[in-house]
């Protein structure tokens, strides 16, 4: 039984006022790449997790614990005891601003609910994913989608296949650390994109929005800034860092164009990560 964790990217990322529980209200357009983690999931009379995959080495519990954590959680919400072998092949950057963690645990959610043939309420499984992290509840539908509230509100929204490139420069920053250095928020209520086509009305709407946590995440990891930079020049008709970083998507009108920029980039900055993908 398997299923893919598919990467998140924030198209942009808009926040308002911080709540009396610490978190920032948010609006942000998401969508999912078409490259992830994979998960599989097989009964067993315990919980294990292995992992394997490029990034596995540099998965210090964390990402590995949301994916135990979302079992338990399941497990308890349904009366069970949590038993399965869990099998995580990590092809995604971790502490990286696409998901990682959070797309783990959301794919863990759906593979066990398969393989445990539970179904509880749409409710109660958006609040267990909620209670293991804010972009949990997105990537539970992991299709592009309208998120507001501190996470928790998902209404999805159709877009096109649009040819993309993910560059991460070889740096993990802590999102807690980039929202303690936010300045400017653009606030919530920016009005929602409508007849997008093509990559390029994509992009002309998204550059009438921003990602709040850029500048901030820039100023803790500059590198950051030459990641942008090498995706503007590879052609990119956009090019953001999605969530907290460090990792920058561009968008491109076509896939040869983005396959072309994606290896330029990886060939000329050892040590960064850059695939080229797709929005579906
Ligand atoms: O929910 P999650 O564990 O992913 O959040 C990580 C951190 O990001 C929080 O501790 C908080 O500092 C920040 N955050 C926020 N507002 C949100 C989501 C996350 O301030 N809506």
């Amino acid at each position: 039984m398997r299923e893919r964790a598919r990467a998140k990217i924030n198209l942009f990322l808009h926040l308002g006022e911080r709540r009396s529980d610490g978190y920032h209200e948010l609006e942000s357009l998401v969508a999912f790449a078409g490259i992830g983690d994979e998960l599989s999931f097989a009964p067993s009379d315990a919980l294990s997790l292995a992992m394997d995959g490029p990034f596995a080495p540099s998965l210090q519990n964390e990402s590995g614990n949301l994916v135990l954590k979302a079992a338990q959680a399941l497990a308890a919400n349904a009366g069970i005891s949590p038993n399965a072998k869990i099998a995580l092949t990590k092809n995604l950057p971790v502490a990286s601003g696409i998901g990682g963690g959070s797309a783990d645990a959301a794919a863990a959610l759906r593979g066990l609910c398969r393989l445990w043939k539970l179904s509880p309420l749409r409710d109660a499984l958006d609040e267990i994913a909620l209670s293991l992290g804010s972009d949990v509840p997105v990537c539970l539908q992991s299709k592009s989608a309208w998120m507001t509230g501190r996470g928790e509100h998902v209404a999805p929204i159709s877009l096109p296949r649009i040819s993309m490139v993910l560059v991460n420069p070889g740096v993990a920053v802590s999102t807690a650390g980039v929202f303690a250095k936010l300045q400017s928020r653009s606030g919530t209520g920016h009005p929602k994109p409508d007849d997008i086509a093509s990559a390029t009305d994509l992009a002309a709407y998204l550059k009438t929005t921003a990602n709040d946590l850029e500048a901030p995440a820039c100023e803790i990891a500059p590198v950051i800034e030459e990641a942008l930079t090498a995706l503007l020049n590879t052609g990119a008709l956009l090019a953001r860092l999605s969530g907290s970083g460090a990792t920058c998507f561009g968008l491109y009108e076509r896939d040869a164009d983005a396959e072309r920029a994606a290896n330029t980039i990886a060939k000329t900055r050892k040590g960064w990560w850059a695939r080229s993908t797709f929005i579906p």
